[in-house]
Protein backbone atom coordinates (compact mmCIF):
# COMPACT_ATOMS: atom_id res chain seq x y z
CA UNK A 1 0.00 0.00 0.00
CA UNK A 2 0.93 3.36 -0.47
CA UNK A 3 0.08 6.58 2.23
CA UNK A 4 0.40 9.38 0.70
CA UNK A 5 0.15 12.54 3.47
CA UNK A 6 -0.44 15.84 1.40
CA UNK A 7 1.72 18.10 3.23
CA UNK A 8 0.35 22.14 1.85
CA UNK A 9 -0.34 24.97 4.15
CA UNK A 10 -4.12 25.06 3.15
CA UNK A 11 -4.72 21.79 4.10
CA UNK A 12 -3.34 22.08 7.63
CA UNK A 13 -5.12 25.32 8.12
CA UNK A 14 -8.40 23.60 7.29
CA UNK A 15 -7.93 20.81 8.50
CA UNK A 16 -6.87 22.83 12.04
CA UNK A 17 -10.50 24.41 11.93
CA UNK A 18 -11.94 20.50 11.25
CA UNK A 19 -10.15 19.37 14.49
CA UNK A 20 -11.34 22.29 16.72
CA UNK A 21 -14.30 21.33 18.69
CA UNK A 22 -16.11 24.76 18.32
CA UNK A 23 -16.21 24.49 14.84
CA UNK A 24 -20.47 23.50 13.87
CA UNK A 25 -21.82 21.74 11.32
CA UNK A 26 -22.34 24.26 8.85
CA UNK A 27 -18.55 25.17 8.46
CA UNK A 28 -18.06 21.54 9.21
CA UNK A 29 -19.43 20.68 6.05
CA UNK A 30 -17.80 23.24 4.08
CA UNK A 31 -14.43 23.03 5.26
CA UNK A 32 -14.65 19.18 4.67
CA UNK A 33 -15.92 19.86 1.48
CA UNK A 34 -12.97 22.55 0.63
CA UNK A 35 -10.47 19.52 1.68
CA UNK A 36 -11.51 17.12 0.28
CA UNK A 37 -11.05 18.66 -2.88
CA UNK A 38 -7.75 19.49 -2.39
CA UNK A 39 -6.73 16.21 -1.90
CA UNK A 40 -8.25 14.85 -4.56
CA UNK A 41 -6.49 17.05 -6.54
CA UNK A 42 -3.24 14.62 -5.36
CA UNK A 43 -5.37 11.70 -5.13
CA UNK A 44 -6.13 11.76 -9.13
CA UNK A 45 -2.44 12.63 -10.00
CA UNK A 46 -1.85 9.14 -11.78
CA UNK A 47 -5.90 9.21 -12.83
CA UNK A 48 -5.90 7.15 -16.67
CA UNK A 49 -6.19 10.25 -19.58
CA UNK A 50 -5.43 9.45 -23.24
CA UNK A 51 -4.82 11.73 -25.77
CA UNK A 52 -6.87 14.37 -28.05
CA UNK A 53 -6.32 16.35 -30.39
CA UNK A 54 -8.25 20.03 -29.80
CA UNK A 55 -7.91 23.27 -31.75
CA UNK A 56 -7.39 26.66 -30.09
CA UNK A 57 -8.02 29.97 -31.57
CA UNK A 58 -4.16 29.38 -32.93
CA UNK A 59 -3.41 26.55 -33.92
CA UNK A 60 -3.85 22.43 -33.26
CA UNK A 61 -2.27 20.68 -30.23
CA UNK A 62 -2.70 17.60 -28.58
CA UNK A 63 -4.06 17.39 -24.92
CA UNK A 64 -5.83 14.68 -23.20
CA UNK A 65 -9.21 13.82 -21.52
CA UNK A 66 -10.36 11.10 -18.98
CA UNK A 67 -9.81 7.66 -19.92
CA UNK A 68 -12.48 4.93 -20.22
CA UNK A 69 -14.20 3.40 -17.76
CA UNK A 70 -14.85 6.52 -16.09
CA UNK A 71 -13.59 6.81 -12.76
CA UNK A 72 -16.04 5.45 -9.94
CA UNK A 73 -16.18 7.42 -6.75
CA UNK A 74 -17.40 5.40 -3.42
CA UNK A 75 -18.33 7.14 -0.67
CA UNK A 76 -19.06 4.91 2.18
CA UNK A 77 -22.36 5.96 4.14
CA UNK A 78 -22.95 8.23 6.76
CA UNK A 79 -19.92 10.04 7.21
CA UNK A 80 -18.29 10.28 3.22
CA UNK A 81 -21.17 11.64 1.89
CA UNK A 82 -19.70 14.98 3.27
CA UNK A 83 -16.68 14.26 0.66
CA UNK A 84 -18.50 13.93 -2.18
CA UNK A 85 -19.44 17.17 -3.71
CA UNK A 86 -15.64 17.51 -3.03
CA UNK A 87 -14.74 14.86 -4.63
CA UNK A 88 -17.11 15.08 -7.64
CA UNK A 89 -16.07 18.83 -8.09
CA UNK A 90 -13.13 17.54 -9.70
CA UNK A 91 -14.12 14.62 -11.27
CA UNK A 92 -17.85 15.66 -12.49
CA UNK A 93 -18.14 12.64 -15.10
CA UNK A 94 -16.80 9.80 -12.84
CA UNK A 95 -19.74 7.69 -11.71
CA UNK A 96 -20.87 7.41 -8.21
CA UNK A 97 -21.77 3.89 -6.53
CA UNK A 98 -22.46 3.74 -2.75
CA UNK A 99 -21.78 1.46 -0.16
CA UNK A 100 -23.03 1.27 3.62
CA UNK A 101 -20.86 -0.14 6.17
CA UNK A 102 -21.76 -1.31 9.98
CA UNK A 103 -19.20 -3.09 12.22
CA UNK A 104 -20.05 -5.67 14.68
CA UNK A 105 -19.06 -4.33 18.16
CA UNK A 106 -18.31 -7.25 19.18
CA UNK A 107 -16.47 -8.99 16.72
CA UNK A 108 -15.53 -5.78 15.33
CA UNK A 109 -15.62 -7.49 11.68
CA UNK A 110 -17.50 -4.55 9.50
CA UNK A 111 -19.92 -5.98 6.50
CA UNK A 112 -21.99 -3.89 3.94
CA UNK A 113 -25.25 -3.06 4.95
CA UNK A 114 -26.22 -1.30 1.85
CA UNK A 115 -24.25 -1.64 -1.89
CA UNK A 116 -25.35 0.02 -4.66
CA UNK A 117 -22.12 -0.77 -6.78
CA UNK A 118 -21.46 -1.89 -10.36
CA UNK A 119 -21.19 -5.70 -9.82
CA UNK A 120 -17.99 -5.84 -12.64
CA UNK A 121 -15.66 -3.25 -11.78
CA UNK A 122 -12.70 -5.00 -14.60
CA UNK A 123 -10.49 -2.18 -15.00
CA UNK A 124 -11.93 0.61 -13.11
CA UNK A 125 -9.63 3.00 -11.39
CA UNK A 126 -12.18 3.36 -7.56
CA UNK A 127 -11.75 6.65 -4.91
CA UNK A 128 -13.14 5.36 -1.86
CA UNK A 129 -14.14 8.57 0.48
CA UNK A 130 -14.30 7.88 4.41
CA UNK A 131 -13.18 10.42 6.43
CA UNK A 132 -11.36 8.68 9.65
CA UNK A 133 -9.44 5.51 8.89
CA UNK A 134 -9.07 4.30 12.41
CA UNK A 135 -8.99 0.80 13.03
CA UNK A 136 -8.92 0.31 9.22
CA UNK A 137 -11.53 -2.42 9.80
CA UNK A 138 -13.66 -0.78 7.23
CA UNK A 139 -11.66 0.13 4.75
CA UNK A 140 -10.21 -3.77 4.22
CA UNK A 141 -13.36 -4.99 3.50
CA UNK A 142 -14.29 -2.40 1.16
CA UNK A 143 -10.82 -2.52 -0.78
CA UNK A 144 -11.90 -6.44 -0.36
CA UNK A 145 -15.02 -6.17 -1.95
CA UNK A 146 -13.93 -3.54 -4.85
CA UNK A 147 -11.01 -6.28 -5.71
CA UNK A 148 -12.94 -8.98 -5.60
CA UNK A 149 -15.40 -7.13 -8.58
CA UNK A 150 -12.25 -6.28 -10.69
CA UNK A 151 -11.07 -2.85 -9.50
CA UNK A 152 -7.59 -2.38 -10.74
CA UNK A 153 -6.25 0.91 -8.75
CA UNK A 154 -8.17 1.62 -5.31
CA UNK A 155 -7.36 5.38 -3.51
CA UNK A 156 -8.98 5.95 -0.65
CA UNK A 157 -8.94 9.24 0.49
CA UNK A 158 -9.41 10.09 4.10
CA UNK A 159 -8.96 13.34 6.15
CA UNK A 160 -7.53 11.34 9.00
CA UNK A 161 -5.58 8.43 9.41
CA UNK A 162 -4.59 6.59 12.98
CA UNK A 163 -1.49 4.71 12.51
CA UNK A 164 -3.20 1.32 13.46
CA UNK A 165 -5.46 1.62 10.03
CA UNK A 166 -2.71 2.29 8.33
CA UNK A 167 -0.67 -0.47 9.41
CA UNK A 168 -3.48 -2.72 9.45
CA UNK A 169 -4.12 -1.71 5.51
CA UNK A 170 -0.74 -2.06 4.94
CA UNK A 171 -0.39 -5.59 5.88
CA UNK A 172 -4.18 -6.77 4.27
CA UNK A 173 -2.79 -4.97 1.04
CA UNK A 174 0.95 -5.18 0.81
CA UNK A 175 1.30 -4.53 -3.09
CA UNK A 176 1.07 -0.69 -4.73
CA UNK A 177 -2.72 -1.30 -5.96
CA UNK A 178 -3.91 0.54 -2.61
CA UNK A 179 -3.18 4.13 -2.29
CA UNK A 180 -4.14 5.99 0.89
CA UNK A 181 -4.51 9.85 0.90
CA UNK A 182 -5.14 11.63 3.70
CA UNK A 183 -4.34 14.99 5.34
CA UNK A 184 -2.51 13.96 8.54
CA UNK A 185 -1.77 10.48 10.36
CA UNK A 186 -2.20 11.34 13.60
CA UNK A 187 -0.74 9.82 17.26
CA UNK A 188 -3.01 6.84 17.50
CA UNK A 189 -6.05 5.49 18.75
CA UNK A 190 -7.90 5.75 21.81
CA UNK A 191 -9.42 2.73 23.94
CA UNK A 192 -13.03 3.62 22.32
CA UNK A 193 -11.38 3.87 18.41
CA UNK A 194 -11.55 7.52 17.97
CA UNK A 195 -8.24 9.08 16.42
CA UNK A 196 -6.48 11.10 18.90
CA UNK A 197 -5.91 14.29 18.68
CA UNK A 198 -8.48 13.52 15.76
CA UNK A 199 -11.68 15.85 15.43
CA UNK A 200 -14.17 13.81 17.20
CA UNK A 201 -16.99 11.43 15.12
CA UNK A 202 -16.92 12.42 11.68
CA UNK A 203 -20.41 11.94 10.75
CA UNK A 204 -21.77 13.51 13.74
CA UNK A 205 -19.79 17.12 12.87
CA UNK A 206 -20.99 16.75 9.89
CA UNK A 207 -24.82 15.82 10.32
CA UNK A 208 -25.50 16.30 14.27
CA UNK A 209 -26.05 13.02 16.34
CA UNK A 210 -28.97 11.16 15.16
N1 LIG B 1 -14.55 7.51 13.25
C1 LIG B 1 -14.73 8.82 13.56
O1 LIG B 1 -15.67 9.45 13.12
N2 LIG B 1 -13.83 9.41 14.38
C2 LIG B 1 -12.76 8.76 14.89
O2 LIG B 1 -11.96 9.37 15.62
C3 LIG B 1 -12.60 7.40 14.55
C4 LIG B 1 -13.51 6.79 13.74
Amino acid sequence: MRTLVVDHPLVAHKLTALRDERTASPTFRRLADELVTLLAYEATREVRVVPVEVTTPVATTTGCHLGTPLPLVVPILRAGLGMLDGMTRLLPTAEVGFLGMVRDETSLVATAYANRLPEDLTGREVFVLDPMLATGGTLITTVQLLADRGAERITAICLLAAPEGIAALNSAFPGDDLTVVCAAVDERLTEKGYITPGLGDAGDRLYGVV
